[in-house]
């Protein structure tokens, strides 16, 4: 009798603990974006009503907009999601796909060599844009405003226009001849073919249009009618590929992200065709079996590197778009297969020779990340891109839609790195229809105690920065100034050689771990874009952070 009755008396006393548990809400909402334009239109959607799905529907919008160099409505990227009410966590996969006249040899010339700036340059580097599905879908699935709505304040902006910062005159300067080779880009985003001045105003009247249309029409009014054959017919007219139908037939993809577990973290993030949670949990995997706090900084990098550099071998040899590809996530994911790995670490595993040992030109600098909560305890994190900086250059005439230049992140040819210098093999080969793989990594950490939401852009280099930020905070739990500010390093296998920022070590660490065999590259102007919105469960509060790297803005209301 005394056995059954004790657990109902405990429920009961847990009970109404329990229920303030369930019933816990954010106090405020918290939103960090890489442009402080973007964070307020987050906040003013919310502030009209929308939840945190509305908000990101806006930011997105407002980026594509005022950071043209970074994202856009020509590119894609990956949506992760939270609804608070049921728990439901979903990865939206907005990511372009190959036209169906693409190729695998396309950028190769009749010898079988790669043809240069072929992947990078115009409009046959550019792959079908998902953001705009991507609006379209979570605003409609997800969200509680309608498009006109969300989209009103990227089509002001577009309206307006935005003044150019300094980061955006050091992008436009480093695609300057690229935009001006194609004159619609080059009337749009410089001053009479030059870098504009600081406060110069981008307006882009044509975009706004076809915001409009988008926000009227949703999928409708990007992927068929007059956006779509001005797109088709501008891409076609400079020696492009793309058809109607591929347009047309343009879908985003729910799919599940991945899971993991570090020491007391759970981990969610970026499925394939992102390779970003797929490397990072096996990253973690590994790294589970050391105490990094009781390593001296040294032997600390040491095993961490050789984390990097694993993870991105597999990255490199097995991992594709997982409709075209068989994927064995469960075996590299497993904690079997980490044990494997870690049994290495120490002594440097003997890896293949390098191939080629090109200069990697990602800087760090373009794609970008937002990260939002709202008083409700939805999130989201949204890592997007139109890949380089301003993507192909290219804008089809009469669209304001700047191309990406994705085609890249396929493997042009096998062992030809691509222009973050990755490698990859026959998984990321270029199909008809196919998702390059990409390094986006849109990531939730939690504890019981506190939910973490952070990404960064960085090409190859992103995943590596989450990593470190999850480091941060499953060992020293740190803040959200703190994981977005931490001195980074990075290998991703080849190049084989660690990049690192001036901060990362010091001079005799630098000396002991070229000692032990590794080449390192300062990155003296450091490189990402991380935001980091944080909710503490205990005290109830919500805090956000902008790295100080860039020029967003953190903002919690
Ligand atoms: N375009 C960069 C990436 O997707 O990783």
């Amino acid at each position: 009798m005394i056995y059954r009755a004790r657990p109902l008396i405990l429920f009961l006393i847990f009970l109404p603990l329990l229920a303030t548990a369930a019933e816990l809400k954010p106090p405020a909402a918290g939103i960090a974006s890489a442009h402080p334009l973007a964070t307020r239109a987050g906040h003013e959607i919310l502030a009209r009503g929308g939840n945190a799905f509305d908000a990101a529907v806006a930011i997105a919008a407002t980026l594509a907009v005022v950071e043209p160099y970074g994202s856009g409505l020509g590119g894609g990227g990956f949506w992760l999601l939270h609804r608070a009410r049921d728990g439901f966590e979903t990865m939206v996969d907005a990511r372009e796909r190959a036209p169906m006249a693409a190729t695998r040899d396309m950028y190769l010339d009749e010898s079988g060599r790669p043809v240069a700036g072929l992947s990078l340059n115009g409009p046959l580097a550019a792959a079908i844009p998902g953001l705009p599905a991507a609006l379209a879908h979570v605003a409609e699935k997800y969200g509680r405003l309608p498009l006109t709505q969300s989209l009103a304040p990227a089509i002001r902006l577009a309206r307006k226009g935005f003044a150019v910062t300094a980061r955006y005159r050091k992008l436009a300067e480093r695609r300057m001849d690229v935009l001006n080779a194609h004159p619609a880009a080059a009337r749009v985003f410089l001053d009479n073919g030059f870098v504009p001045d600081p406060g110069f105003i981008v307006r882009q009247p044509d975009l706004a249009r076809t915001l409009v249309r988008l926000a009227k029409k949703g999928r409708a009014g990007f992927y068929a009618g007059v956006t779509a054959r001005r797109l088709v017919e501008g891409v076609r007219a400079a020696g492009g590929i793309w058809s109607l139908k591929d347009l047309a037939d343009y879908r985003i993809v729910e799919r599940t992200p991945v899971h993991g577990r570090h020491k007391n973290i759970r981990v969610t993030s970026a499925a394939l065709p992102s390779s970003g949670g797929t490397v990072l949990t096996q990253m973690l995997n590994i790294l589970e079996g050391f105490d990094l706090n009781k390593l001296d900084r040294v032997q600390r990098a040491q095993v961490i590197i050789e984390a990097m550099r694993l993870a991105y071998r597999d990255r490199a040899r097995y991992l594709g778009d997982p409709d075209f590809v068989s994927v064995d996530t469960q075996r590299l994911l497993s904690h079997d297969y980490a044990v494997r790995l870690r049994r290495a670490l120490r002594t440097r595993v003997k890896l293949d020779a390098p191939r080629r040992q090109t200069e990697t030109r990602g800087t760090g600098t373009n794609t970008t990340h937002f990260s939002v909560i709202d008083r409700e305890g939805n999130r989201v994190a949204v890592t997007l891109s139109i890949n380089y900086a301003f993507g192909s250059g290219f804008m089809p005439p009469g669209t304001g839609v700047l191309l990406n230049n994705e085609m890249d992140d396929f493997v042009i040819k096998p062992g030809v790195p691509n222009v973050y210098g990755l490698v990859g093999a026959e998984a990321n080969a270029i199909a008809p229809g196919k998702r390059p793989l990409s390094s986006m990594t849109p990531t939730f950490l939690e504890t019981d105690d506190a939910v973490v939401v952070l990404g960064t852009p960085g090409g190859s280099r992103i995943i590596t920065m989450v990593l470190l930020a999850a480091l941060e905070f499953a060992n020293n739990r740190g803040d959200a100034a703190s994981w977005v500010a931490l001195p980074r390093f990075h290998h991703q296998y080849l190049p084989d050689r660690v990049e690192y920022e001036p901060d990362a070590f010091s001079k005799p660490e630098v000396r002991a771990l070229e000692g032990l065999g590794y080449k390192l590259v300062l990155r003296k102007n450091g490189y990402g874009n991380m935001q980091a919105v944080v909710w503490y469960k205990t005290g109830n509060r919500v805090a956000a952070a902008s790295d100080p790297r860039g020029e967003g803005l953190a903002l919690v209301r």
